[in-house]
C-alpha cells in the first residue's frame, strides 16, 4: 500500500511532531503496540506513556514490542490512578475510565479505533465509550496538545462510530481547536483520521 493512504501512520506522525522528550502521551487503544511504540520513542527519555486496551492479548503484544526494543514496562492496575512519573504504563481497561486513571495533562492522545487484526473481533471500539473518552481527552490535553483518532467505517458498527466521531470533531469551537480531517476520498470504506489541536489561548 502506498504510504499516502496509510492513515494511521499520519495519525502517529501528527501527534509525535508536537511531542518533546519528557512529556506525557496516551494511547487509548494499544492493540499490537505500534502507536504506543511511536509515542514512547517521541517522549524518550524521561517521558511518560500511558497505553490502554481492553484485551490482555493486545497488552501482551505491546509489551513484547516494547521489551524487544529494550524498554521497561509497568503493568498498572485498572482501579488505581497513575502518578505523574516517567515510564510506560500499560493498563487493561476500557478507555472510558481514562479520567479516573489520569489526572495530569497530556501533550498527545491517540486512538486507533476498531478491533485488533488477528485478535478478538468482538472486542471492538463502540460509539458510547469512544465518545466518552474523546470528551475526557479534550479536558486532559495541554495547550498545543493534539488528539488524533483513526476511525474505520467498514466493519459492522463502524459506520455509526465514524458518524459519532466526525460530529464530535466538527462541533469543536474553531477559536479553541484547530481540526483536520484526512481520508482517501476515492475509496469507499477507507478509514478516516481526525486530529484536533488545542490552541494556546485556553
Ligand atoms: C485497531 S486496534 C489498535 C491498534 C494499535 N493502536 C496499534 O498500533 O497496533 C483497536 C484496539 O482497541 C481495543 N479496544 C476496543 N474497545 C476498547 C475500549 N473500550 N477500551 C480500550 N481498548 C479497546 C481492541 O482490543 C484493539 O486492540
Amino acid at each position: 500500500m502506498s504510504s499516502l493512504t496509510r492513515i494511521a501512520l499520519w495519525g502517529q506522525q501528527l501527534v509525535c511532531e508536537v511531542l518533546q522528550p519528557g512529556e506525557l502521551a496516551v494511547d487509548l487503544t494499544s492493540g499490537k503496540g505500534r502507536d504506543t511504540y511511536a509515542l514512547v520513542k517521541a517522549v524518550d527519555p524521561e517521558g511518560q506513556v500511558v497505553a490502554l486496551d481492553l484485551q490482555a492479548a493486545a497488552l501482551e503484544q505491546t509489551t513484547e514490542l516494547l521489551q524487544s526494543n529494550d524498554f521497561t514496562i509497568n503493568r498498572w492496575p485498572a482501579d488505581l490512578a497513575i502518578p505523574k512519573q516517567a515510564g510506560i504504563f500499560l493498563v487493561q481497561a476500557c478507555h472510558s475510565t481514562l479520567d479516573k486513571l489520569l489526572q495530569h495533562p497530556a501533550k498527545a492522545i491517540i486512538a486507533n479505533l476498531g478491533y485488533m487484526p488477528g485478535g478478538d473481533p468482538s472486542l471492538v471500539t463502540r460509539p458510547d465509550s469512544t465518545l466518552a473518552v474523546l470528551q475526557q481527552s479534550l479536558e486532559l490535553l495541554s495547550p498545543g496538545g493534539r488528539l488524533a483518532v483513526t476511525v474505520y467505517p467498514a466493519h459492522p458498527g463502524g459506520g455509526e462510530e465514524r458518524t459519532v466521531v466526525n460530529e464530535f470533531f466538527c462541533s469543536l469551537p474553531s477559536d479553541l481547536w484547530k481540526v483536520l480531517s484526512l481520508r482517501a476520498v476515492n475509496c469507499i470504506g477507507a478509514p478516516c483520521l481526525l486530529v484536533a489541536e488545542r490552541t494556546s489561548r485556553i
